[in-house]
């Protein structure tokens, strides 16, 4: 169930009022490591409704593509590269298979302004440190 994913950060992904869904009325905060939109949900995770929860997956073309089981659960991160995202980004192991929803009060507790980074969405960060997001 695991997924291996690639990501471009340079650092923390900054939240603020603008991000606040006007339909939903709170900001969903991708966590399952597929949305092509990231570090925002948009709905990608569906895909991984029928994951085995012993295999580790890459999804090269993204949710919309092929994946593949690159290793088992006890072996992730046994071959890194070749996820969603860049060539040359972050790698990360996202289990979660839903958004985190960020309540517009727990905005404006943090000021208005709430950063995340990768290491508070994905399950583990493998090659990369939070300096590198
Ligand atoms: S697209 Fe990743 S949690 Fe929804």
């Amino acid at each position: 169930m695991p997924r291996e994913v690639e990501h471009d950060a340079t650092g923390p992904y900054v939240l603020t009022p603008e991000d606040i869904d006007p339909d939903h009325g709170d900001i969903a905060v991708c966590r399952c490591g597929l949305s092509p939109e990231f570090p925002f949900c948009d709905g990608s995770h569906r895909a991984t409704r029928d994951e085995d929860p012993d295999a580790v997956y890459r999804y090269p073309d993204g949710p919309d593509g092929e994946r593949r089981a690159v290793a088992d659960a006890e072996n992730q991160g046994g071959e890194v590269g070749g996820g969603v995202g860049c060539a040359e980004g972050v790698v990360a192991i996202h289990e979660a298979r839903g958004p985190r929803i960020v309540d517009p009060e727990e905005l404006t507790a943090a000021g208005g302004r709430l950063e995340l980074v990768l290491a508070d969405l994905a399950t583990e960060v493998l090659d990369g440190s939070e300096d590198d997001q």
